[in-house]
């Protein structure tokens, strides 16, 4: 049953054989297994290397246990070492001879690296997907959410207002970026190892351009050696993996204090709540806790192939083969997290009068008040002194800017008049901020747009 019995003259051990197989979690790829040896195949039959017939049979078998994998009649059972002796003693097994031609010419080391990149490649396009639905989300979130007030926050203290379609840009942003990151890495990934051999290529006239082309790839990789000991794609995946993380844990820990009792920003739905077994009262906010949670889990996949890849001498070593089950969980927990993330926000209700209403305490608008001095010849720095006196002045009354009599601002300043009403209003502060990139009602409704325009062309 193994590969690689030829020169063994004693059984492998049970605990060695356990502790080296890794078909538990490498038949993850059983497809992509199959479909990189198609091509290999169709590739040696181009050279001469296989008759035509050999290659109609082999491919043939291939089809037949892709087929029966899929359909469930055939079990990928764990006394093989890995899924790539599982497909090929299952090839011999039916197709005879021609399956012992399969593996001419390539190694398991180029196999396992073409497997893991057609692998991965697959789940980069599925995450690029999923990032897209969650921008789509949000831009929705935002266009609704224009002229719904908030205060935006530094230190977690109130400091200006902002609007929510602001605040959930800054998100767009962060998931736009994420995505670009996604689109880099599967370029670069994007070559193919097969026909490196176990590390020195094959004296086989190989045609690893053409293998590379029906596999997809932009071409075939340079270097054997490297072909089959870099792991930098996934060590890239992880860290734009992580990214992901990090912007859906903040995102989260926001909705977190925002659907809080205290704050009562925004309302989980009920379909993404959770209770307390003791506590009746309780709904909680689970998933957006669980998604914080795992980002954890996913940085440490990453550190854990960096520290894997350290020290490894050139060329293959079995240490890489720790690059599987880590990979495929951060992926999975990702795209879990990703999903479920993009429910929650879209069945969450916002409550947009607290959001104002907080907004309109805390003394959001007083760089505003000091802004109104400047504009009418104050210097700034006094103007700051001016407007603090003010803020002390309303905190030991407990009061707003906002319900401050003229008579008093004038106490404090002559130079405010009527018109300081109207200068702090939350509206002004938000509206007259329309730079680009600000919260202001017009340069929002262009980001709105462009951000429509770059998910078009995603
Ligand atoms: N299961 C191995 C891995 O994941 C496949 C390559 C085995 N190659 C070898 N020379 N033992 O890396």
């Amino acid at each position: 049953m193994k590969l690689w019995g030829g020169r063994f003259t004693k059984e492998t051990n049970q605990l060695v054989h356990n502790f080296n197989a890794s078909i538990s979690f490498d038949q993850k790829f059983y497809k992509q297994d199959i479909t990189g040896s198609i091509a290999h195949v169709t590739m040696l039959a181009k050279q001469g290397i296989l008759t035509d017939a050999e290659k109609a049979t082999i491919i043939d078998g291939l089809n037949g246990i892709l087929e029966d994998i899929e359909n469930g009649t055939l079990v990928i059972d764990s006394t093989h070492e890995d899924i790539h002796s599982f497909v090929e003693a299952n090839l011999i097994s039916r197709v005879g001879d021609a399956g012992k031609k399969l593996h001419t010419g390539r190694s398991r080391n180029d196999q396992v690296a073409l497997d893991m990149k057609l692998y991965t490649r697959d789940e980069v396009t599925e995450i690029k997907e999923l990032v897209k639905a969650l921008l789509v989300e949000l831009n929705i979130i935002m266009k609704d959410n224009i002229e719904t007030f908030m205060p935006g926050f530094t230190h977690l203290q109130k400091a200006q207002p902002i609007t929510l379609a602001h605040h959930m840009g800054a998100y767009f942003e962060m998931f736009k970026r994420d995505h670009s990151r996604l689109t880099d890495i599967y370029h670069r990934m994007n070559y193919s190892p097969i026909g490196s051999g176990a590390l020195a290529g094959t004296t086989y006239p190989l045609d690893r351009e053409y293998t590379a082309e029906l596999l997809g790839f932009a071409g075939a990789t340079l270097n054997s050696m490297d072909s089959v000991a870099d792991r930098d794609y996934l060590i890239e995946l992880l860290s734009a993996l992580s990214t992901i993380m990090m912007h859906l844990s903040r995102f989260c820990e926001e909705i977190i204090i925002w659907n809080s009792n205290e704050y009562q920003f925004v309302e989980i739905d009920d379909a993404y709540s959770t209770g307390s077994s003791i506590m009746p009262q309780k709904k909680n906010p689970d998933i957006a806790e669980l998604v914080r949670g795992k980002t954890g889990r996913v940085y440490g996949a990453l550190l854990s192939l960096l520290t894997t890849m350290k020290g490894l001498p050139l060329a293959y070593n079995k240490d890489m083969q720790e690059d599987k089950e880590l990979t495929f969980d951060a992926i999975d927990t990702v795209k879990g997290c990703i999903s479920l993330f993009t429910g929650m926000i879209s069945t969450m209700k916002f409550n947009n009068k607290t959001m104002e209403a907080s907004a309109k305490n805390g003394f959001t608008n007083a760089t505003d008040a000091a802004d109104y001095l400047v504009n009418h010849g104050v210097p700034f720095r006094d103007a700051h002194g001016i407007v603090g006196q003010l803020v002390l002045y309303c905190i030991d009354k407990n009061i707003s800017l906002d319900d401050m009599k003229l008579d008093e601002y004038k106490k404090i300043s002559p130079v405010f008049e009527e018109d300081i009403y109207e200068a702090i209003s939350l509206e002004t502060c938000v509206n007259k901020r329309n730079t680009i990139g600000a919260p202001g009602k017009e340069v929002m409704k262009q980001v709105v747009e462009l951000n429509d325009a770059y998910i078009a062309n995603l």
